[in-house]
């Protein structure tokens, strides 16, 4: 089925040159981006997007780092989207990940691990929604 999943580049990522490449990927693969923004991003928005890791340990880190300097955040739209961006990121943690994948190629650290994608259809609803007004995604109307 057709779907839309989150994905954002970042602080890492950013501040390495790689959000054309990673853009890149995913549209050479056949994703669709429908919306897409670079953006410092609030501490409020930071807690709530991890609402689900707040009693972890690196939870602190995880927020001050996400906060630190810009992130690149996109929708991507297509054929189980949400799977499928993952399957490019690789595994979470990027000295596990596979070569050819994003953090596999990338990424060394688990608190740096340069991008994050939606796990399942819920989350990707709940996390567009936090992350993107409904005018600034172009959903079904982009050109093709
Ligand atoms: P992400 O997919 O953005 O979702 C939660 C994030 O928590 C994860 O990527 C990691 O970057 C981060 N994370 C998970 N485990 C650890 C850890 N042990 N130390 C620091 N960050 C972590």
């Amino acid at each position: 089925a057709v779907e839309k999943t989150f994905v954002m580049v970042k602080p890492d990522g950013v501040q390495r040159g790689l959000v054309g490449e990673i853009v890149s990927r995913f549209e050479k693969k056949g994703l669709k981006l429908v919306g897409a923004k670079l953006m410092q991003v609030p501490q409020s928005l930071a807690e709530e997007h991890y609402a689900e890791h707040k009693e972890r340990p690196f939870f602190k880190d995880l927020v001050s780092f996400i906060t630190s300097s810009p992130v690149f955040a996109m929708v991507l739209e297509g054929d189980s989207a949400v799977s499928v961006a993952r399957t490019l990121m690789g595994k979470t943690n990027p000295a596990e990940s596979a070569p050819g994948t994003i953090r596999g190629d990338f990424g060394l650290t688990i608190g740096m691990n340069i991008i994050h994608g939606s796990d399942s259809t819920e989350s990707a609803a709940r996390e567009i929604k936090l992350w993107f007004n409904d005018e600034s995604v172009a959903y079904d109307r982009a050109v093709d």
